[in-house]
C-alpha cells in the first residue's frame, strides 16, 4: 500500500473507533429503556410530556436556563450533589427518555434543577421567583424575567394567579401582574422535574 492509502486507513479507523465508542455502544446500551409503572399509584416514571410541559421546555430552552442550571445529579465517591440536597439518588439515563433535547447542562451558577418539582412544588413561588428572583431569594444573581408576565388593569375580579407583590415590587392600586402563557407552561415544566422515583433495572 502506498503512503496515501495508509493515511486514509488511519483516518478512517480513528473515526470508526470513535463512532463505535461514542455512538454505537451507548445507543445499544440505552435503546431498550422504557418508563416504569408505579405499582401502587399506577403512574408512569418518567411520564410522557403533556402539551403544557412540552411548551414549557421550549421556554426553558429559549431563555437559556441551561447556561446556569444543570439537570443531572452526579454520583461519585463524595456524593456532593446528594449532600447539597439536589436529589435522593444519582440521575439515570431512564430519567431523560422523553427529553428532546436533554437539558443536562454543564454550568452550575444556580442549583441543579433535576428535582426542583419535588423541592419547590409551589407554582406561586416559581412565578414570584421568575418575575424577580430577589423577591424569594434576596441577593440572587439570577436575572429577572418580567417579560414572561403582563401588567394589566384589573377589570372585574383580580385574577386568581395574579402575583402577590409587596414592598418595592408592589404595583399601583387597580393593577395586577399575571403570568403570560409562556410562564404558566414553564412552571408546569419545572414542576415535572422529579427524579425521586426508584429505578428498577
Ligand atoms: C445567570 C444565571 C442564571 C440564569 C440564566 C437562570 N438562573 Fe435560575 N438561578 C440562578 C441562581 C444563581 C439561583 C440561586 C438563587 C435563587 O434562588 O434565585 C437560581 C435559582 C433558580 C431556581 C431555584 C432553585 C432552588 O433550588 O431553589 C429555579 C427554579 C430557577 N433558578 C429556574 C430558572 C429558570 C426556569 C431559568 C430560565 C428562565 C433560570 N433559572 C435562569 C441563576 C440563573
Amino acid at each position: 500500500m502506498n503512503y496515501a492509502s495508509w493515511l486514509f486507513l488511519g483516518v478512517f479507523l480513528t473515526f470508526a473507533a470513535s463512532w463505535v465508542a461514542l455512538v454505537f455502544i451507548p445507543n445499544e446500551q440505552l435503546k431498550g429503556l422504557q418508563s416504569q409503572r408505579d405499582e401502587i399509584t399506577g403512574e408512569l416514571h418518567p411520564a410522557p410530556f403533556s402539551g403544557e410541559e412540552e411548551r414549557g421546555m421550549r421556554v426553558y430552552v429559549a431563555n437559556g436556563c441551561v447556561y446556569c442550571h444543570s439537570q443531572q445529579v452526579r454520583g461519585g465517591d463524595w456524593n456532593a450533589d446528594l449532600e447539597r440536597g439536589w436529589g435522593s439518588r444519582r440521575s439515570h439515563p431512564k430519567d431523560y427518555i422523553y427529553d428532546v433535547p436533554q437539558q443536562l447542562g454543564t454550568m452550575r451558577t444556580g442549583p441543579d434543577l433535576s428535582n426542583i418539582g419535588v423541592r419547590q412544588p409551589s407554582a406561586e413561588w416559581h412565578y414570584r421567583h421568575l418575575y424577580d428572583p430577589e423577591i424569594t431569594s434576596p441577593g440572587s444573581n439570577m436575572p429577572p424575567h418580567p417579560f414572561l408576565f403582563e401588567k394589566r388593569k384589573i377589570t372585574g375580579a383580580r385574577a386568581p394567579d395574579a402575583l402577590k407583590l409587596e414592598g418595592e415590587w408592589a404595583v399601583e392600586q387597580g393593577w395586577e401582574v399575571v403570568p403570560k402563557p409562556g410562564a404558566r407552561d414553564l412552571v408546569k415544566y419545572l414542576q415535572r422535574l422529579d427524579q425521586s422515583y426508584e429505578i428498577e433495572d
